[in-house]
């Protein structure tokens, strides 16, 4: 495959200190991208956004705040100038059951996985019009289509929503030439499943139809391509990166 894009293009990933985030701005840059690293953890963003090189740079911000996304955006706006692809990808695993759910788990886990893909969306938009030119890629989950194995309430509907959010921009933005699709990775190798035994990784393996977790890769690189030229007749899609554990 030859670059990813025609022009140089400059794209904001959103938790992309570690894991998934960090393989996406990994893969962007590889691709020719220019990438903001955004994240609350300033240590895990600095060391990501030396790693990633490329002109990448880091930017913190806590999206759990609206106020401060809009803060941020502005900043990566002042120093590249504008922002063409966003990835919404942050997010924090929940799996509270409705019976032990509190207001403020529900607030904290809406919050982060949903509230921020709405309001960061808002703030990339005008610049994607301006241009002509945008995408807009969210990272929802398996959990979002099925309902979730393990995961929480909070967690499924954050992630199901996600999906309601990419129908109605992709809708919405179509005639401004921006696409917004989402994908929804099933179990994949990030620090997350460091607590787990070895024998809970065996099992969870053997769930899976491809017989292994996926790689933060697998996702990274159906990001870049839903942000690449090549894409460009697809918007309001979601695609499945979960080795076959849930289809349909
Ligand atoms: N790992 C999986 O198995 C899996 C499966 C399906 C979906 N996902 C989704 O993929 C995305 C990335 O998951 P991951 O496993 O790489 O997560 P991770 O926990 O490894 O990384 C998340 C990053 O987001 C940052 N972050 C968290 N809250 C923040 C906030 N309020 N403001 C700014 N930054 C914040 C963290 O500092 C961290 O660097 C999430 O949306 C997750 O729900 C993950």
């Amino acid at each position: 495959m030859g670059p990813a894009w025609g022009e140089k293009r400059i794209a904001v990933v959103t938790g992309a200190g570690r894991g998934i985030g960090l393989s996406t701005a990994e893969a962007l840059a590889e691709a020719g991208a220019t990438v903001a690293v955004l994240d609350r953890d300033e240590e895990a963003g600095r060391s990501a956004a030396g790693k990633i090189g490329a002109g990448a740079r880091f930017f913190s911000v806590d999206m759990a705040e609206p106020a401060d996304i809009e803060r941020c955006v502005a900043e990566v706006v002042a120093e590249f100038g504008t922002v063409d692809i966003l990835v919404n990808n942050v997010g924090v695993l929940s799996t509270t059951t409705i019976s032990d759910l509190t207001e403020d788990e529900w607030n904290r886990v809406i919050g982060i996985n949903l509230t921020s893909a709405v309001f960061a969306s808002k703030c990339v938009i005008p610049h994607m019009k301006k241009a002509g030119w945008g995408r807009i890629v969210t990272i929802s989950s398996m959990a979002g289509r099925m309902g979730g194995l393990t995961t929480g309430v909070a967690y499924s509907v954050s992630k199901a929503a996600l999906l309601g959010l990419t129908m109605n921009l992709a809708r919405n933005l179509a005639s401004e030439n921006i696409t917004v699709n989402a994908v929804a990775p099933g179990p994949t190798r990030t620090e997350l499943f460091d607590g787990f035994t070895h024998e809970q990784v065996r099992r969870l393996e053997d769930s899976i139809p491809l017989k292994r977790l996926g790689k933060p890769r697998n996702v990274a690189d159906t990001v870049v391509f839903l942000a690449s030229d090549a894409a460009e007749f697809i918007t309001g899609a979601t695609v499945d990166v979960n080795g076959g554990s849930f289809i349909g």
